[in-house]
């Protein structure tokens, strides 16, 4: 048996204080892979160094663009034409990084294999795969799923109406309609994040958003960027939850990236009762920025569907735990993607939160919980999931008792440090090396 790594959670008395959160992954991801097309010297700071990012960190670096660290989270990348890399680039657990490396590698003079982890091999791939032949790519999976094959071939431009609203598919086809002939076009189904597009045009490219339509037009070399990356909201998401159910809490979270379209969870967290106050504070990166305080609350059940759906997409599993808290009735719909994450995250939390005592219902496209439901401790799994295994944690710390959350590395997938990060703010949670019988 190999050791692995589990967190331990005692419930226990409110958390206080402030905290920070380690820098926001999909910027992190963009900064590295954007920096790296770009010609220039690209400075990045407060990047997340996390197993996701490192990911696409190594693969742009096995395609010849020289990235030196200062520190770990600071970095200085000489982007530039890239190499055809010796080997299949390994994008690990990540789908964002997989994703938007398979648009730009469409558009490179040489072949490229792309893979990743078993689980990465399991998420469905035709979503980009679909749209990027339509451009006119030679790309090809294993059964429409990674590893993906990609050779040269001459893009065009075209009009994608994207059936889900995905930002990993939606920055796909931007990132290879930059080396597409004509102009590019995306209309998405809903208000996918945008971080994408916020980049890019703060590098000089003529991208132009009206609603969910976005128009790209290739216009030359990329300018290099030069960013502070802000906190990971959907990394804040924790401790924020964490603070509404734990009875005494009041905590305050700096830094964190306020853009619109990934502040849904703060909107329905609201709706049903949370006290939670934001100020915004400025601007990283093109991004709004502010402080997030979160205090205890009693909260109540909430109806979630539509179009808040994409802009809170990874913030469900938490949600969850929320939910089970609440007085009354929680029914999410419209979110069958989160069928299709790092794991089936309806599936999974149901049965990880049934361990502790829950009762939830799904459906196709969401769940059901009827609260509030009184948890117990017991030992659970992560599933090689960041965010199933941090939102456990939290279910953990009101739930009485000793809970172990196995299988608990991969919350360093997004958020290196949680349990440092929680337990600075008083949360009784710790990071041990397990050897399971
Ligand atoms: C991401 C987009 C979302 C999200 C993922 C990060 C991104 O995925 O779940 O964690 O950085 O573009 P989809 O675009 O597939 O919904």
């Amino acid at each position: 048996m190999t050791a692995q790594d589990c967190f331990l959670v005692k419930a226990g008395g409110g958390l206080k204080g402030a905290a920070t959160v380690p820098g926001d992954k999909s910027i992190s991801h963009r900064a590295v892979m954007f920096g790296a097309l770009a010609h220039g010297i690209t400075r990045v700071r407060g990047w997340l160094a996390a197993g996701d990012t490192e990911a696409s960190l190594a693969s742009v670096q096995a395609l010849g663009i020289p990235i030196e660290r200062h520190g770990k989270n600071d970095l200085t990348i000489h982007g530039g034409p890239f190499l055809p890399p010796g080997a299949p680039l390994n994008l690990v657990n990540a789908g964002t990084g997989i994703r938007l490396l398979a648009g730009m590698m469409c558009g490179q003079p040489f072949e490229s294999v792309l893979d990743g982890s078993e689980q990465l091999r399991r998420r469905p791939m035709k979503r980009i795969i679909t749209p990027l032949r339509m451009m006119g790519a030679d790309i090809s999976g294993v059964n429409d799923r990674a590893p993906l094959t990609i050779r040269p071939a001459g893009l065009r431009g075209f009009i994608y109406e994207m059936p889900v609203a995905s930002a990993q598919v939606k920055s796909a086809v931007l990132l290879a309609g930059l080396f597409a002939e004509g102009a590019t076009a995306v209309v998405q189904p809903g208000p996918a994040r945008d971080h994408t597009e916020r980049m890019l045009r703060a590098m000089g490219a003529d991208i132009v958003t009206d609603g969910n339509r976005i128009v790209l037009m290739p216009n030359g070399e990329l300018r290099p960027l030069d960013l502070t990356v802000p906190g990971d909201i959907s990394s804040a998401a924790f401790p924020l939850v964490a603070a509404l159910l734990v009875p005494g809490s009041d905590i305050t979270l700096t830094g964190v990236n306020l853009n619109p379209t990934r502040t849904g969870l703060l909107d329905v967290l609201r709706r049903m009762g949370a006290d939670i106050a934001v100020t915004e504070t400025g601007l990283e990166a093109g991004e709004p920025v502010g402080t997030i305080r979160a205090r205890h609350s009693m909260l109540k059940g909430v109806e979630v569907g539509g179009n808040v759906v994409v802009e809170m997409i990874d913030e469900f599993p938490i949600l969850m735990v929320a939910a089970l808290a609440a007085e009354g009735e929680t029914v999410v719909r419209d979110a069958a993607e989160l069928r299709v994450k790092e794991t089936d995250r309806i599936s999974v939390m149901a049965a990880e939160l049934a361990k502790l005592g829950a009762n939830i219902t799904e459906t196709p496209d969401g769940f059901i919980i009827r609260g509030p439901q009184t948890l117990k401790a017991a030992t659970v799994d992560g599933h090689d999931d960041h965010r199933i295994a941090m939102s456990l944690s939290v279910a953990g710390l009101v739930a009485g008792g000793q809970t172990t959350v196995l299988d608990a590395r991969c919350a360093g997938d997004s958020f290196p440090g949680f349990a440092e990060t929680m337990a600075a703010l008083g949360a009784d949670i710790s990071q041990r090396a397990l050897t399971p019988p």
